[in-house]
């Protein structure tokens, strides 16, 4: 997978791409990035990219031509669905996604759709956001990741990037680390343990230090049932649950119910 970034602040992207999973992805060939400066698509000497709104309204807003500038040159091809311009198939063209709190939400079914392209170009707002012609005419796509507003689209393309990498085929180091985590199956996952089996009195569960397989695997799936339904029970109406899952959430509720 190849990541464009179109950015104003390229020095951002520079720790965060340079350590852990998202740099092993891109040292074993399974991702690429590339950050591109906006302003040096910027108009005139100044290299101006932004400018005030129409109406009156404060802030700035990003102006459509850079932005395009940018992608069509990285691109190589027109991509502004502009009037009387070329023709442009957008079904030919990577996501061109922005990045703005008005976006779809992202998910973990988001991340491993967007998993599938070979190539996506990531455009980070800033001030107060894009010509709107941006975000009809040029992108296909538009992410938040969240019902906050940041200063800008930076860290959600950052989070958007790390979430993909490490769905990636090969990417994480364990088998069925990604299959497993939270919300890939559609529950939140349930408590883990590690050595020691004792500290300071409190004991990891007895069943996981049972060596028993099946009663381990029931003990997991019952309680990562327990936590979804505690933390984040609308899931519990999407998740594919079996028979049993059913089951384990009807002895989860006597349980509760005993220990009020
Ligand atoms: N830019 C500003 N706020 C954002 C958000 N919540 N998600 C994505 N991009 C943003």
């Amino acid at each position: 997978m190849h990541v464009d970034i179109i950015t104003l602040f390229p020095a951002m992207f520079q720790g965060p791409f340079a350590e852990s999973i998202i740099r092993r992805a891109q040292d074993m060939g399974a991702l690429s990035i590339a950050i591109h400066d906006l302003r040096s698509f910027g108009l005139g000497p100044h290299r101006q990219v932004d400018d005030v709104p129409y109406g009156g309204r404060g802030g700035m807003l990003l102006r459509p031509e850079p932005l395009v500038a940018a992608v069509e040159t990285i691109l190589d091809r027109p991509v502004f669905r502009g009037v009387g311009g070329p023709p442009v198939n957008v079904a030919e063209l990577p996501p061109i996604i922005l990045l703005t709190p008005q976006g779809r939400p992202l998910t973990q079914e988001v991340v491993r759709q967007l998993a599938r392209y070979p190539r996506l170009v990531l455009i980070c707002g800033r001030y107060e956001g894009f010509d709107e012609r941006v975000r009809r005419y040029l992108a296909t796509d538009e992410i938040s990741i969240g019902d906050y507003v940041l200063s800008g689209g930076e860290l959600a393309a950052m989070v958007v990037v790390d979430a993909v990498a490490r769905v990636l085929p090969g990417v994480l180091g364990y088998e069925r680390g990604a299959e497993e985590d939270s919300f890939a199956t559609g529950l939140l996952e349930g408590p883990q343990y590690t050595r020691p089996p004792e500290f300071r009195g409190r004991r990891v569960p007895e069943v996981l230090l049972s060596g028993h397989h099946a009663r381990i695997a029931r003990w997991r799936r019952k309680e990562a049932l327990r936590r979804t339904l505690q933390r984040r029970p609308e899931l519990l109406t999407h998740a594919p649950l079996t028979p049993e899952d059913r089951a384990l959430l009807a002895e989860i509720q006597q349980e509760e119910t005993h220990s009020e």
